[in-house]
Formats: structure tokens, C-alpha cells, sequence
């Protein structure tokens, strides 16, 4: 099948790129010339494991990239994956996704046979109908549900392991109006994912299928926020939350994954889809008040961690090295990430800071470029005072001697690597 992809951002790149690789004829369509140049040169315009492999054998032959949507009319389904950033009240901007619905549908205005467009990009439940639906029926001059079809395929990727949750996902979510050709084509794009893994296909509606997105997302975001709040009890009592966490993960009701208390959760998705969930049941009247506390607890901590430090040690004037930039180990993404709140806490503290992070301090440099960037750990915590660990790289699990040669041994850890010192949700078992 020829499928095209409109946005070559990081979901649209990984999807590009894993369709190629079932075996479907790829275009991508972005409007940065960078960006579809390195594509047809075979390389990744974003850093994912899996994808480079991907790109450089399929870029410029089986994957396409152009600035031109016109080439749009000469596939079969077109899917919709650029950006959908939020408001300073948390809704999300659906203006990038509009101006994109208007460019496929005059794309396909004068196409003779049936196409499909899916809506990839998560967007709050009645954007696919109530919004980009109308836009591409007036850009086309069509009508949708007959002449073309509008579906909803989110995806539940995540940084660092995109390309593998894309080739062995746990469900395929496809919304529809019912237009059987719609399921037709979806299940040919898909078919060697099923039959490979025999994935569950769960058919539903567009509003449902954009609500599983936000529904799915919450849930995780909620769930670490439910064992930081139990963390935040445990430490008040000195109890370890992992000893908790891993007995209560044993339940199959509860699982044992996104369990590990700490400094909170970041990324680009977590924030932005709670924030948009939570402002779509405001704009209809509901307050989701385990949502809001869900954030809000999320929010606590990294003051929680600071206010640990400040038990052991006065920060002002003082050397403190801050262990950890970017939002989770494996990625240079720092959006949202936890060590920004940490290091605008230590610089209200008067703390002299000395971060570090094996990839993200290019990334974080660009946001605090007052600060000391160290090239490793151990020239961190060489002469710090204190030391606060936001990301748990596993790097940070084996600095015993670095941390042992720190004139007051401070370490406090937001996460659970660093063992045998202060953990902000479990007690240090030896100084
Ligand atoms: C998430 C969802 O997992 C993915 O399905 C969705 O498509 C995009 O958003 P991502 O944001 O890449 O993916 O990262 P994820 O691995 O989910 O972690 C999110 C945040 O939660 C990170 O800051 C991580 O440190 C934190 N986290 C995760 C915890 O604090 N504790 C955990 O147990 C798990």
C-alpha cells in the first residue's frame, strides 16, 4: 500500500519509518526542506534508537520525504502526525492540524478513488469530527464517509523505545464511523503487525478512540502519582516504597510497571496530555479532581527533594551538583523534565550548581546557560557540597568512591539508583 505521512517530527518520522519497514510504499511530507532532505539521504532527523538503521536503509527509495502535498493524491491513506502543542491554559492547539487537514483535502480534491486520512496526533475527544473533519470536506470539496474517510489510529509510543512499541505494540486502536473501507485499509497498513504478533485490533469510535489516548496516558501519569504520594507517606515513616511498591506490583489488578516513586514524571506527553484532558472536562462543566491531584502531586516533588537537602545542608553559596538533565534515562529530551524545577529551586537557594548529564546538558544549557556543565559525574561532585540525582541513569548507580570522596557525603536521591544514601521516597541504609 502507499501510505503518506504528513509531519516528520517524532512520531511521524518513527511511523514513516516502521511502515517502510512492513513493507508499504512511504511519503512523508514536512514543510522544513532540512528535515525531508536528511530523510531522502537516509538519515534520522531525530535521535530514536532503531530509527537511524531504519531511515538510512528505506530513506530516499521505499520512504519518500517532499515538501510537496500534492503528492498526497497518489497514495492510498494519508496520516496526520504533526503537532498538537498546548495553551497556557493547558487546551490543546489544534491550529497546526487544521492548517494540515486543509492541505490533504485540497491534496485529494481532484482525486477520482477513495482515500483514507487518519488522525494520528492526539487531540482531545471531537476534534476528528466536530473540527478537522468540516475542513477537510470544504478543503475537497467532498464528502467524508463517502468519498473519503476519516479515521483515528492514536499511538502509544514512548521516547527510547518508539520504533519497538510501534513493531510490538500492545493493541492497535482504530476509530471510525463504521466506513467499512476505512477498517479495510487500516487492517492492509497493519496486517503484517497482526499477523506477526497477533495484536489485539480494537475497533471503536473516533471520539472513543481519541479519548483511549488521553484515558491511557492519564492513567500512567496517575499511577506514578498514586505510589509518590504512597513514597511521600512511606518516607515520612521510613518505609522503603520500592519494598511496597514491588509487593503491591505482584497483584495483577496493580502491575508492576510505573511503580517507581521519585521526582515526578516529564516528557512532552505526560504534562501536556493531563493538562489538555483535564482543561476538555473544565470546557464541558467537569472538575477531574483525581487528574488535578494527579498533577499537582507531580508537581510537589522536586520540592520535596530540595527540602531533604535542605535538611542536610544550607545551600547558599554552596557547591551542589545536580545528577540527571534530561526527562528519563536514553533520551536528550529535557521538556518538562524534573531537574528544571530542581535547578530553578537550588538557584532561589543561592546554590552554586554544577549539573551533569551523559547527553542532555547541550539541551539544558539552552535553558539555564548561567550554569556550571560538568563532563562527567565524578568532576560534579568533585568539591560539591551536596549532590541531588533527578534522572535515574544507570551511571549514577556505581559512584560510591565519587560519592564516599565528597568532603559531606549529601547525596540525595529522587529516584532509586543511588542506593545507600537520603532517597526521597526511602530511607538512605548507610551515610
Ligand atoms: C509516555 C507514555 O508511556 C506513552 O505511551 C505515550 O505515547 C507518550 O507518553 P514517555 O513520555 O516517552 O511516554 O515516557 P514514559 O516512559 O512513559 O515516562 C514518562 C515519565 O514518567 C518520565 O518522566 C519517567 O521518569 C516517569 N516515570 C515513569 C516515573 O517517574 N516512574 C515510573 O515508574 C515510570
Amino acid at each position: 500500500m502507499h501510505v503518506s505521512v504528513v509531519g516528520s517530527g517524532y512520531v511521524g518520522t518513527t511511523i514513516a519509518a516502521c511502515f517502510a519497514d512492513l513493507g508499504h510504499e512511504v511519503t512523508s511530507v514536512d514543510i522544513d526542506e532540512t528535515v525531508v532532505d536528511a530523510i531522502n539521504d537516509g538519515e534520522a532527523p531525530i535521535h530514536e534508537p532503531g530509527l537511524d538503521p531504519l531511515v538510512s536503509v528505506y530513506g530516499g527509495d521505499q520512504l519518500r520525504a517532499t515538501t510537496d502535498y500534492d503528492a498526497i493524491a497518489d497514495t492510498d491513506v494519508t496520516f496526520l502526525a504533526l503537532p498538537t502543542p498546548k495553551h497556557d491554559d493547558g487546551s490543546i492547539d489544534t491550529s497546526i492540524m487544521e492548517a494540515g487537514a486543509e492541505s490533504v483535502g485540497e491534496a485529494i480534491a481532484d482525486k477520482d478513488d477513495y482515500h483514507l486520512v487518519v488522525v494520528k496526533s492526539t487531540v482531545v475527544p471531537g476534534t476528528t469530527e466536530d473540527t478537522l473533519t468540516p475542513i477537510l470536506e470544504s478543503a475537497s470539496g467532498k464528502t467524508a464517509g463517502e468519498d473519503f474517510g476519516v479515521a483515528v489510529n492514536p499511538e502509544f509510543l514512548r521516547e527510547g523505545t518508539a520504533v519497538d512499541d510501534f513493531m510490538e505494540p500492545d493493541k492497535i486502536v482504530v476509530g471510525t464511523d463504521g466506513d467499512g473501507r476505512a477498517l479495510d485499509r487500516l487492517a492492509e497498513v497493519y496486517e503484517p503487525l497482526v499477523l506477526q504478533w497477533d495484536v489485539p485490533v480494537f475497533e471503536t469510535g473516533r471520539r472513543e478512540a481519541e479519548m483511549i489516548k488521553y484515558a491511557n496516558n492519564a492513567f500512567l501519569a496517575s499511577k506514578v502519582s498514586l505510589i509518590n504520594d504512597i513514597g511521600n507517606i512511606c518516607k515520612e515513616y521510613g518505609v522503603d516504597a520500592y519494598e511496597v511498591a514491588e509487593a503491591i506490583g505482584l497483584d495483577d489488578r496493580i502491575g508492576e510497571r510505573f511503580l517507581r516513586s521519585g521526582v515526578g514524571w516529564g516528557g512532552s506527553c505526560f504534562p501536556k496530555d493531563t493538562a489538555a484532558i483535564i482543561q476538555h472536562a473544565r470546557d464541558a462543566g467537569y472538575e477531574p479532581r483525581m487528574l488535578e491531584a494527579a498533577v499537582e502531586v507531580n508537581d510537589r516533588q522536586p520540592e520535596r527533594l530540595l527540602d531533604l537537602l535542605d535538611d542536610h545542608v544550607d545551600a547558599d553559596g554552596e557547591r551542589i551538583a545536580v545528577l540527571g538533565l534530561a526527562f528519563k534515562p536514553g533520551t536528550d529530551d529535557i521538556r518538562n523534565s524534573r531537574a528544571i524545577p530542581v535547578i530553578e529551586g537550588l538557584r532561589e537557594r543561592g546554590a552554586e550548581i554544577i549539573a551533569y548529564d551523559p547527553v542532555a546538558a547541550s539541551e539544558m544549557a539552552g535553558r539555564f546557560p548561567g550554569i556550571e556543565y560538568a563532563e562527567s559525574a565524578a568532576a560534579a561532585l568533585d568539591g560539591a557540597s551536596g549532590a541531588v540525582v533527578v534522572t535515574d541513569w544507570d551511571e549514577f548507580g556505581t559512584l560510591d568512591e565519587e560519592f564516599d570522596a565528597m568532603a559531606d557525603p549529601v547525596v540525595v536521591d529522587g529516584r532509586r539508583i543511588v542506593e545507600r544514601r537520603e532517597g526521597i521516597t526511602y530511607e538512605g541504609l548507610t551515610w
